[in-house]
């Protein structure tokens, strides 16, 4: 028996819960049991021990840790094989790594720091330990490369459900196609990025970056802190990051098997819109061939955002910079 499956039962028992019926329920010895407490305790978890009832979780350390996630964790494969680490350079290059190594779909990485985050066009991502999140997803799935960047939708989708799951009275929009937003600051970006093997796809690895419980803004680069923000600078309180990991890996797993069946993202289209911070309102599309703006009208069964301009020309936007306006400066 390892810890997370204790911490499981403890977590989801609602009172006390005997060492008889522990040891019964995981058919493990009453000592085996006893020496996983103690592992526990010593792990800081307070878990009361009362004779004739039995232990109770009374609370949780406020630290991320690999038990922690896989005790919480309601997937069938997404997140279930996990690597945990307290620092790392990126968790991207890290489960590139592993999976050179032979990680394999669903494998996660999880750090609590990165000295070398990465964003997107080559931008860093500021990781500080302690507070944030910071996870890159291992899939190899049977697409062809130019169906690869809907899974980043997918993913904004799962982040947004995931983040208003758990906090209340918070709304988490999606700045198509990789930004979470919360009253118009960005709280969380995706970095998707895929190897190919001749002409079909060997992984993807989707690297997700949520400023959650962050609540020093002098901890933001310069330039974005202003449109930057977390969770916690958001609502105040400060948010479980393990469980805030397991019900994204929840709702992504759900999602990406549907969309897997569909071949699209037909499925999400109606809840898609819903969450997207640009729906209706004016966009600039710094397209290499020229900058245009016009109005957002949503996105099309395969992730692409149409964008209305003036001339009333419906334009398919697949890949690139989208400026909302009113959002992160662009006024
Ligand atoms: C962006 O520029 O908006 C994307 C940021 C993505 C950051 C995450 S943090 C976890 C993963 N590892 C990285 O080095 N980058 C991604």
């Amino acid at each position: 028996m390892d810890k997370s499956t204790l911490l499981t039962l403890l977590r989801e028992s609602e009172s006390y819960v005997s060492g008889q019926e522990i040891s019964k329920l995981l058919g493990v010895s009453r000592s085996a049991v006893w020496k996983v407490i103690k592992q526990l305790r010593e792990d800081g978890y307070d878990i009361e021990a009362v004779s004739n009832r039995g232990y109770r979780l009374k609370d949780t350390p406020d630290n991320m840790s690999k038990d922690e996630i896989l005790s919480r964790l309601q997937t069938v494969k997404m997140g279930r094989d996990l690597y945990y680490f307290d620092e790392t350079d990126s968790t991207n290059v890290r489960i590139r790594v592993l999976a050179d190594e032979g990680a394999s779909d669903g494998a996660l990485a999880v750090s609590d720091m990165q000295t070398s985050g990465r964003g997107r066009r080559g931008r860093g991502w500021i990781s500080p330990a302690g507070m944030n999140i910071y996870m890159s997803l291992l899939l190899e799935p049977k697409l062809s490369p130019s169906d690869a960047p809907m899974i980043t939708l997918i993913m904004a989708l799962a982040v947004s459900r995931g983040i208003m799951d758990l906090v209340e009275n918070v709304e988490a929009k999606i700045k198509w196609p990789n930004d979470i937003v919360i009253n118009g600051k960005k709280v969380c970006g995706i970095l998707t990025e895929m190897m190919l093997e001749a002409d079909y796809i060997r992984n993807v690895i989707v690297g997700v970056g949520i400023n959650v419980n962050q609540d020093d803004r002098s901890l933001f680069a310069p330039e974005i802190s202003e449109s930057a923000t977390s969770i916690r600078l958001e609502n105040g309180h400060a948010v479980d990051r393990s469980e805030l990991i397991a019900r994204i890996m929840y709702h992504f797993e759900k999602n990406y098997d549907t969309f897997l069946e569909a071949g699209d993202l037909s499925p999400f289209k109606k809840e898609y819109e819903k969450s997207l911070v640009s729906m209706d309102k004016e966009v600039r599309v710094l397209d290499p061939k020229g900058e245009y703006t016009g109005i957002s009208r949503g996105i099309d069964d395969k992730g692409e955002l149409i964008v209305e301009t003036a001339e009333g020309e419906r334009m398919n936007v697949y890949a690139g910079e989208v400026s909302v306006r009113g959002l992160y400066g662009y006024v």
